[in-house]
């Protein structure tokens, strides 16, 4: 994104030997920067919306699938409503260059140490407004916070035919080898060894979002680490910084139910201390009913940005799942029509299950909110869609891997149909489609077959549970679908996978 605005170095650099700097004019105003992990591949796309809706530079790390800003506290709950934004974290402190012992022991004592040597302050005052905000949001939510226990635990239950409410163990799988992409050695470590999952503010008595500060806190460090040359371990790490935290602040460390996660995130010679501020990824924000493949929502939203929608738009999503892609257009560009379809009638039913939560929350968070969305759910195939030649302005899509769905071999008949009937139905000369796949070999050589339809914009590549997978952006040229020549197009003539692929 040529307007993105990289900023040289909006972060603190301080060495061990500094003193913490003084804490007293810390206020609701005080700048602090906030990092974000986002959806690796759309580190610029998430720096433009930063840019967009808070009018910040955005820095984009180095190590992929992170951003930071600096933000006034006061704009913290703006940074909640970033789509593009998996997990948020308020820095306490950043070492672009730190001094790591190759002496085991030695580099130990330095995290023993370095808890009393950081400044705090800021970082803490920036998680107590958040926990203010979550409150306020959970209330606004409820309706009042004597219901909010009952109703917080009704708006988990599924909302539909009580289908599939939590994602599959494979769909976790997935989701947290993306969140992880990159090349962590080691990641997740916690004070002790703890597998488990847990959210933070649990353990408040009564589910209250905001943690008593005046009570003993309980927390966490949570290590991920990248790098080959540590002579420590994550969970080495962690475990000594958090009994330094432990000591520090006379806070009691408690793996699962904890108040506090204290983010240790070391990448070769950098290292970043902070403070989570989201308990789970809002990726997940759109979506009650899971399907095997159900795509993050924040990397639909990176999709989405990528076909410069227009208002009264149609825009359809041919293999729609559980419509992820769909579900993230209509809250965000409501002023286009959405059409969301399968040819497997689960993942229809999945679809407008979804469409009715999030239809249920938009009216429960303001009761003016209109009746309807502009979102239709159909099952059909794809090769056959039953939509007029140039009626569609843009098609997005998560096409099967031919892993999880479907097969690489039916890939081979599947993804010419496809590109062979996008090109029937997308308005010639206007028409865009945003296409994701990690099957990049056949969908190549299907492009190359209906190129002279299709011109090739752009590709972003993504990281989907550890897959290296593609996004082309396509334009449709101004030819008429009709003019083709047929044995270019020919439905039955199958794509051969040993004929060379060509992508630059
Ligand atoms: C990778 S999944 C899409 C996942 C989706 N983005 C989500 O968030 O759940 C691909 C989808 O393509 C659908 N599909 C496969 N062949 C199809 C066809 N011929 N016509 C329509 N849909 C098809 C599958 O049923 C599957 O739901």
């Amino acid at each position: 994104m040529s307007d993105v605005e990289l900023v040289a170095d909006i972060l603190t650099e301080v060495t061990l030997d500094d003193p913490a700097p003084s804490d007293a004019a810390v206020s609701e105003t005080s700048p602090v920067t906030v990092g974000a992990t986002v959806p690796t591949g759309f580190e610029f796309t998430a720096a433009a919306e930063v840019e967009e809706k808070l009018g910040r530079p955005c820095k984009i790390s180095k190590d992929r699938g992170k951003i930071y800003f600096e933000i006034g506290m006061d704009s913290l709950a703006q940074v909640h409503r970033l789509r593009s934004v998996d997990n948020l974290f308020v820095v306490v402190q950043e070492f672009t260059d730190f001094p790591f012992k190759e002496a085991k022991e030695a580099a130990l004592q330095d995290f023993q140490e370095l808890a009393a040597k950081l400044s705090w302050e800021k970082a803490l005052k920036t998680w107590e407004l958040n926990n203010n905000l979550k409150k306020k949001k959970k209330r606004k939510k409820t309706g009042g916070c004597c219901k909010e226990k009952k109703q917080a635990a009704a708006s988990e239950l599924p909302a539909g035919d009580g289908a599939e409410e939590a994602p599959p163990a494979g769909q976790e799988e997935r989701e947290t080898e993306d969140s992880q992409a990159g090349d962590s050695s080691e990641v997740s470590a916690q004070c002790a060894n703890d597998s488990q999952e847990n959210k933070p503010g649990d353990n408040t008595e009564g589910n209250d979002a905001s943690p008593d500060v005046s009570k003993v806190l309980k927390f966490r460090v949570t290590c991920n680490r990248a790098g080959d040359k540590h002579s420590f371990t994550s969970n080495e790490a962690a475990r000594d910084f958090g009994g330094a935290v432990q000591e520090h602040f006379q806070w009691k460390a408690d793996m699962t139910n904890f108040d506090v996660e204290v983010l240790l995130n070391i990448s070769f010679n950098e290292m970043l201390v902070g403070i989570a501020l989201t308990e789970e990824s809002l990726h997940r924000r759109n979506i009650t009913h899971f399907g095997p493949t159900t795509l993050r929502s924040t990397l639909a939203y990176g999709m989405l940005r990528l076909c410069d929608l227009e208002p009264s738009d149609v825009v359809i999503d041919p293999m729609c799942g559980t419509g992820a892609i769909p579900l993230e257009g209509v809250s965000e560009w409501p002023g286009c029509f959405f059409i969301a379809g399968d040819n497997n009638p689960n993942a229809v039913n999945r679809t407008a299950s979804n469409i009715g939560s999030l239809l249920r929350k938009q009216q429960s968070m303001d009761s003016s909110a209109p009746q309807g969305l502009p979102i239709e759910t159909t099952q059909w195939d794809i090769s056959r869609l039953p939509l007029r030649s140039g009626s569609v302005d843009v098609i997005i899509t998560d096409m099967p891997f031919g892993k999880r769905i479907g097969s690489k071999k039916k890939n081979w008949d599947l993804y010419p149909a496809c590109l062979r009937e996008m090109s029937r139905v997308c308005r010639a000369g206007t028409g865009r489609a945003v296409l994701l796949t990690h099957d990049r070999k056949c969908f190549i050589k299907a492009l190359a077959k209906a190129g002279h339809l299709w011109r090739k914009m752009h590709t972003v590549w993504v990281n989907i549970g550890g897959l290296h997978a593609g996004v082309y952006l396509l334009k449709r040229t101004t030819l008429d679908f009709s003019d083709c020549s047929s044995e270019r197009l020919e439905e039955n003539q199958p794509l051969s996978p040993n004929s060379p692929a060509k992508e630059e």
